[in-house]
């Protein structure tokens, strides 16, 4: 008997597409990137790979996050956790934006360049632009050997393991993860994380890949069924605050890359100074409300949305038992620190995406005009 062997179909190791196995393989990553970085005793991290003196952080007065798509999303998660933790303002630029701009930077700044591939044109040119201004450099990227990680000062490799399909997925879970161990590398130099904070934050760290794992488990088909309400809908919105809007802007991207449905991510306090206008009746939206501090006032939100009669599909912690009365239908996620929420957040938001994606016929893995790694301007 002849066996025939489909190499495409072998690399997809039994998933129909890159992006769905890449989805499966977060739990993964994300130990990958974890191993050998939390203490034995959950005092601290190890992060021997960046060189930064104590004397150079005590020095950085300014932060500025700087990357292109969904590593930039990356970046505005990086700015809510290091500014709440460092007490250090914090700049996201976009690489093509920040080259051109003449930007604010010095010998006290300490640049963070984001990036998968770590060949992005703009964003390299970013980088360069920021070490000629006397700025210390920590590049978070996958791929080791790349330009950026060759040009900057320090790397922090994020081990998520090649990643095909055009939408970020793994990549973008373990850049969190890269943000959150530089965090708090540095808030402990800095002496702002108390002990019992840091042991808190490292033990909700580790449960981050069995937690990721039991979202794959136990939502994948409540969001497969949810996903085909994108086959009558063009136009979709997703609303939070804090780190629930930077999960927005992930998880919108994410459906307007694949699905070519047109997502619009907003701060859910913003909606009133324009967008509102455009919520209609059954349009969807996601309401993301993982937030404590600001849990009542995206309530409150969610009640103008509901004023419209949109489709409110809301995204919180198993055991929030308020949200399910302002929402029509909603996603559980397990409960992790509100600071560590958007690792968890983004995944049912890419799983929604992928499951449109399909459900709308589209080329989920190379979806039309976007490629994987852009080295040109
Ligand atoms: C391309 C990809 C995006 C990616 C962006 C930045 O546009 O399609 O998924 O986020 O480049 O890529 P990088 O490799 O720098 O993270």
């Amino acid at each position: 008997q002849l066996i025939t062997w489909d190499t495409k179909a072998a690399e997809k190791g039994g998933y129909p597409h890159f992006m769905i196995k890449e989805i499966n393989e977060q739990p993964r990553a994300l130990r990958d990137i974890l191993t050998g970085r939390i203490a034995p005793d959950f005092s601290g991290v190890d992060l021997q790979e960046v060189s930064l003196t104590a004397e150079q952080i005590k020095n950085i007065r300014k932060i500025a996050v700087v990357a292109c798509g969904t590593a930039y999303h990356a970046g505005i998660v990086g700015k809510y956790v290091m500014e709440k933790m460092l007490r250090i303002p914090v700049e996201v630029d976009i690489a093509s934006e920040f080259r051109y701009r003449n930007p604010l930077i010095d010998a006290h700044t300490l640049t963070v360049i984001i990036s998968q591939s770590g060949e992005t044109a703009d964003t390299l040119a970013a980088l360069k632009e920021a070490k000629a201004r006397g700025s210390r450099v920590v590049a978070i990227t996958n791929v080791v050997g790349s330009s950026i990680a060759r040009e900057a000062h320090d790397v922090v490799y994020t081990w998520a393991g090649p990643e095909i399909a055009v939408a970020s997925t793994k990549a973008y879970i373990t850049q969190l993860l890269g943000i959150y161990l530089l965090t708090l590398f540095l808030g402990k130099e800095l002496g702002r994380i108390p002990a019992g904070e840091m042991t808190d934050i490292l033990h909700h760290l580790y449960q981050l890949p069995k937690q990721a794992q039991d979202i794959l488990d136990h939502l994948n088909e409540q969001l497969n069924k949810m996903a085909e309400i994108f086959n009558q809908w063009e136009d979709t919105f997703f609303v939070g605050r804090g780190l629930d809007y930077a999960v927005a802007l992930e998880g919108s991207l994410k459906l307007k890359e694949i699905s070519y449905v047109h997502a619009e991510a907003y701060a859910a306090g913003e909606l009133k100074h324009g967008t509102l206008a455009l919520i209609v009746k059954d349009v969807p939206v996601l309401a993301l409300c993982t937030q404590p501090d600001v849990f009542e006032k995206t309530v409150s939100n969610i009640k103008e949305i509901k004023a419209r009669e949109a489709h409110v599909i809301g995204v919180a912690f198993e055991g929030n038992k308020e949200i399910g009365k302002s929402v029509d239908e909603v996603i559980y996620i397990p409960e992790t620190l509100p600071l560590l929420a958007p690792v968890l957040t983004v995944i049912p938001l890419q799983m929604l995406a992928y499951y449109a994606s399909v459900h709308r016929g589209c080329d989920v893995d190379q979806p039309r005009n976007l490629a994987k790694s852009v080295t040109v301007e």
